[in-house]
């Protein structure tokens, strides 16, 4: 269980970016950060993965304190928004750069089965330049899926896609979360993709919690104006598409 406890950030001029952040994410749990541009996303991200440092709060893994750790010792791990890749290396060496200093860390067939779940055997060996978003945005995932991390972040995953590409990324996440039982974090600034991914929606509004709840709960009971003026509004249209989508997962879970 992942733990933030009264997690605050202020930067130089001494505004507070995150205020009072509290919550609990369970082992396997896909979880959104889900709010409007500037409204803490990243910075709780990457507060979580290690690579900025808290003002005060504590950031509690299996009931360890990680708040000083640093981003190894965490053994957390991020597709950042613009995956980050390395232009001179292929899809292949790509993804399995992180396993040049630890060849133990993800067997050969361990890498395969990734590739496999990600549908990338026909583009190992592209240049990073030959392949599509969707494509680069898999290989990003892959690279970081092998390192085995204990907590997955990514910063607006589907930012870059579109359509039925990205219908098929938010499967494929779905299924890895499940398959690895592996906690899983997205940032997202759209209520629908946040929606239709996640177990748990956090929404944020000016670095407060407007709301933590199931995605259900947010449609059903919203708990401020800011969460059904400002998420709910622009769903309305989709909203009969994301109860069909509700009765779908129930029926993959009730089947297994
Ligand atoms: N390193 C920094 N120094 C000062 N202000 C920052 C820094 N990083 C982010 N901010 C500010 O914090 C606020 C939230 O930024 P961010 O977390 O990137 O929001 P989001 O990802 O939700 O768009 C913004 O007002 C941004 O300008
Ligand atoms: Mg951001």
């Amino acid at each position: 269980m992942l733990v933030l406890e009264n997690i605050k950030k202020q930067f130089e001029d001494g505004k507070y970016i995150l205020d009072g952040i509290s919550l609990e994410i369970k082992k396997g749990e896909i979880v959104s950060i889900l709010g409007p541009s500037g409204s803490g996303k990243t910075t709780l991200l990457n507060l979580i993965l290690g690579i900025t440092e808290l003002s005060s709060g504590k950031i509690l893994y299996n009931d360890k304190d990680m708040s000083n750790l640093s981003l190894q010792e965490r053994n957390f791990n991020i597709v950042f928004q613009d995956y980050a890749l390395f232009p001179n290396l292929n899809a292949y060496e790509n993804i399995v750069y992180g396993l040049k200093n630890k060849p133990d860390l993800c067997s050969k067939e361990e890498v395969d089965e990734l590739v496999e779940l990600l549908n990338l055997k026909d583009h190992l060996d592209k240049d990073i330049s030959e392949l599509s978003g969707g494509q680069k945005q898999r290989v990003a995932l892959a690279r970081t899926l092998v390192m085995k991390p204990e907590v997955l972040l990514l910063d607006e995953p589907f930012s870059a896609l579109d359509g039925i590409i990205k219908e098929s990324i938010k499967q494929r996440i779905r299924d890895i979360a499940a398959k690895y039982n592996l906690t899983t974090i997205i940032v997202t600034h759209d209520p629908e993709e946040a929606l239709t991914i996640s177990n748990k929606v956090l929404i944020l509004n000016k670095g407060k919690i407007a709301q933590f709840g199931t995605p259900r709960e947010i449609i059903e009971s919203p708990e401020d104006e800011f969460v059904r003026e400002f998420i709910l509004r622009q769903l309305e249209v989709k909203k009969d598409n994301i109860y069909n989508l509700f009765d779908r997962q129930e029926l993959e879970r009730q089947a297994g």
